[in-house]
């Protein structure tokens, strides 16, 4: 790889070890990406956001870092609280989140605690390059915003956050953007999460184009995340809607390899049958943004839930909905308005059978289903 001085300077230990061994981390990334350069980048995300006690490696790294007093220098985000005041069990297994988060505000992170990052603490502009590593925030970016970031981990993140650089492979090229296979929607009733459940399986590393249809930011936002669970898709598009599919013959360039139909019956196929089985609900992974906590509430209005129901929220949106009385609204209906993330908060209590209207959350979630939002209305109680 051809280095900067800057970068050379820094991979020779000027600025410290530690730092030199998070620029050696990305080199080695690169040259086994066979990438010619490391580049800038505009943010960060980090997936490193639960204090487990497992995570020992991760919380000696952020420790050396550290106590050398390095810091970001990227703006740079991080996913949700694991919802540790969620019972006795977790708060045993997230003991450690104290002494993460003391060690991510020593970095600099911005503590939005979120994976909806590109709502409002993080929010790219089109074409930035990035080094993100939740799976459903590099989709929004790349997919949405027409940003630029690889699907990277945890660890990797944190070396490219506080050198601001990042090996250039993957889709941070113009040749692995263009759409590879074409989604043809024959479907009346549209339900973004089991689409993408859907589309992850059949697609899985390509890049899929669906023909056009208005979906809204945050049916986009449901859509790619449960694409990104079920497969490795970390770039979509929708022809004339998102930046970089005004026309198929753009977005292209050529013809697609494959082209396959989406029917009504595929996407109902996801639903659990017996969704009155299951002992909570959970709304919002990724986390809720503000107007579909709006339109959920609406239906708790004056309703009181019948089993446990959670709606996951950033804390940003949290506090606006507790300053303007919404979550009042939503408590006196029994409703769980929280900043957790619900896959780290119910993996400890496996005997919690969650239906979750997140395509995401039920792929990685120990028993749980999938409902739309009208099932998992119906199922805690407030619609017919
Ligand atoms: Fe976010 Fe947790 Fe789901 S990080 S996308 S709420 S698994």
């Amino acid at each position: 790889m051809k280095l900067t001085d800057e970068q050379e300077y820094i991979l020779r230990g000027e600025e410290g070890p530690v730092l030199a061994l998070a620029m050696k981390t990305l080199v080695s990334m690169g040259e086994a990406f066979s990438a010619e350069r490391l580049v800038a980048i505009k943010s960060a995300h980090l997936a490193g956001s639960f204090g487990s006690t497992r995570f020992k490696g991760y919380l000696h790294i952020l420790d050396q870092l550290v106590a050398e007093g390095v810091r970001v220098r990227v703006p740079t985000t991080v996913n949700p609280r694991p919802g540790r005041a969620l019972g006795l069990l977790n708060r045993i297994v997230f003991s450690k989140q104290g002494k993460l988060e003391q060690l991510l505000d020593a970095l600099g992170v911005t503590p939005n605690y979120s994976c909806a990052c590109y709502d409002e603490a993080n929010v790219p502009a089109f074409g930035d390059r990035l080094c993100w590593s939740e799976s459903s925030a590099v989709q929004f970016a790349n997919s949405v915003l027409g940003a630029r970031s690889n699907r990277n981990s945890v660890l990797v993140d944190i070396c490219a956050a506080v050198t601001g650089f990042t090996p250039e492979f993957g889709y941070l090229l113009d040749e692995h953007r263009r759409g590879q296979v074409l989604v043809k929607l024959q479907v009346d009733r549209m339900d973004a999460s089991a689409l993408g459940y859907i589309l992850g399986r059949r697609v899985t590393t390509g890049v899929p184009v669906i023909e056009h249809y208005d979906f809204t930011r945050a049916e986009l936002k449901n859509l790619g995340a449960a694409m990104a669970a079920t497969g490795a898709v970390a770039l979509f598009h929708v022809e004339g809607l998102t930046p970089e599919a005004p026309d198929l013959q753009t977005v292209f360039d050529g013809e697609p390899r494959d082209i396959i139909t989406m029917r009504q019956e595929d996407l109902d196929s996801v639903r659990a049958s017996q969704s009155h089985k299951y002992n909570a609900v959970v709304f919002g992974c990724p986390h809720l943004f503000y107007e579909e906590v709006i339109d959920l509430a609406e239906h708790f209005s004056g309703c009181r839930v019948t089993k446990p129901t959670y709606l996951c929220t950033s804390p940003t949106v949290l506090q606006r909905l507790q300053a303007e009385g919404t979550a009042d609204l939503l408590h006196q209906a029994g409703v769980n308005i929280v900043d957790f993330c619900p896959v780290a908060a119910f993996t400890p209590k496996r005997r919690t059978r969650v239906l979750t209207a997140s395509g995401k959350c039920q792929y990685y979630l120990h028993n749980s289903g999938y409902g739309t939002v009208a099932d998992s209305l119906r199922a805690c109680g407030v619609r017919k």
